[in-house]
C-alpha cells in the first residue's frame, strides 16, 4: 500500500515535478493530487500531463480569511485522504489551525539554510549578509513559519559576482535533488536529518 502524497504548489511547480517523476517503481509513496491556489498556476498543466489528479482552490475570493480558505483546500484534500502533504512553492501562510492538523504529515522546502532567513528574499539577503555559502532546506511544517524540525539541507556556494537570480538557480537544482531524496526516506520512516553531499 503505498503512502500517499498530495503536492500543494502556487506556480511553476518544478519542485513538484520532481517529486511525482521520484515517485516510481520501488518508491513506497505515490502522488494523488497537486492543488493549487492559483487557477492558472503553470505546475497544473504539469502535473496534469505527468497524469497526476490536479485541483485549484483560488485564494482571492477568501481576502484576508485565511481559515476559510484553508476550509475550502478541505475537500479536495479529503477526496484523495492523502497521508502526506508536501508543500512545494506554496506561497500562502497556512494558519496553526491547519498545520495542527497536518503535524507530522506536512513538509516544506524553503530556499535557505534554516534557521537562517526565514520568510522571502532569501537569496537577496544572503548576498546582503556576503555569505560564503547558500543553500536549501526541508523541515517539517509546524505552526511557526519556516521553523519546523529539519529533515534535510543542500550547500550551495555564493560565487562573486552572484545575483539573487543566480543565486536561486543554483540553489533550484540542491532543491530539485534534496526534496525528492528527502521525501523518500520520509516514506520509508526515517526522519534522519539529510545533510545532501554536494554534486562531484
Ligand atoms: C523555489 O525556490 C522554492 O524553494 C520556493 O519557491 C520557488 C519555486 O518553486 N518555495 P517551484 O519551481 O514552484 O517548485
Amino acid at each position: 500500500m503505498s503512502l500517499r502524497v498530495a503536492i500543494l504548489i502556487s506556480g511553476g511547480g518544478s519542485n513538484m515535478v520532481k517529486l511525482v517523476e521520484s515517485m516510481t517503481g520501488d518508491h513506497p509513496a505515490r502522488p494523488v493530487l497537486v492543488l493549487s491556489n492559483d487557477p492558472e498556476a503553470g505546475g497544473l498543466a504539469r502535473a496534469a500531463a505527468l497524469g497526476v489528479p490536479v485541483a485549484a482552490v483560488d485564494h482571492r475570493p477568501f481576502g484576508t480569511d485565511r481559515a476559510a480558505f484553508e476550509a475550502a483546500l478541505t475537500a479536495p484534500l479529503a477526496a484523495v485522504a492523502p497521508d502526506l502533504i508536501c508543500l512545494a512553492g506554496f506561497m500562502r501562510i497556512l494558519t496553526p489551525g491547519f498545520t495542527r492538523a497536518w503535524a507530522g504529515r506536512m513538509l516544506n522546502i524553503h530556499p535557505s539554510l534554516l534557521p537562517k532567513y526565514k520568510g522571502l528574499h532569501t537569496h537577496a539577503r544572503a548576498l546582503e549578509a556576503g555569505d560564503a555559502e547558500a543553500g536549501c532546506t526541508v523541515h517539517e511544517v509546524t505552526a511557526d513559519l519556516d521553523d519546523g524540525p529539519i529533515l534535510g539541507q543542500a550547500r550551495v556556494p555564493v560565487l562573486p559576482g552572484d545575483t539573487p537570480d543566480t543565486l536561486a538557480a543554483r540553489v533550484l537544482v540542491e532543491e530539485h535533488r534534496l526534496y525528492p531524496a528527502v521525501l523518500r526516506r520520509v516514506a520509508e520512516g526515517n526522519r534522519a536529518r539529510l545533510d545532501l553531499a554536494s554534486p562531484a
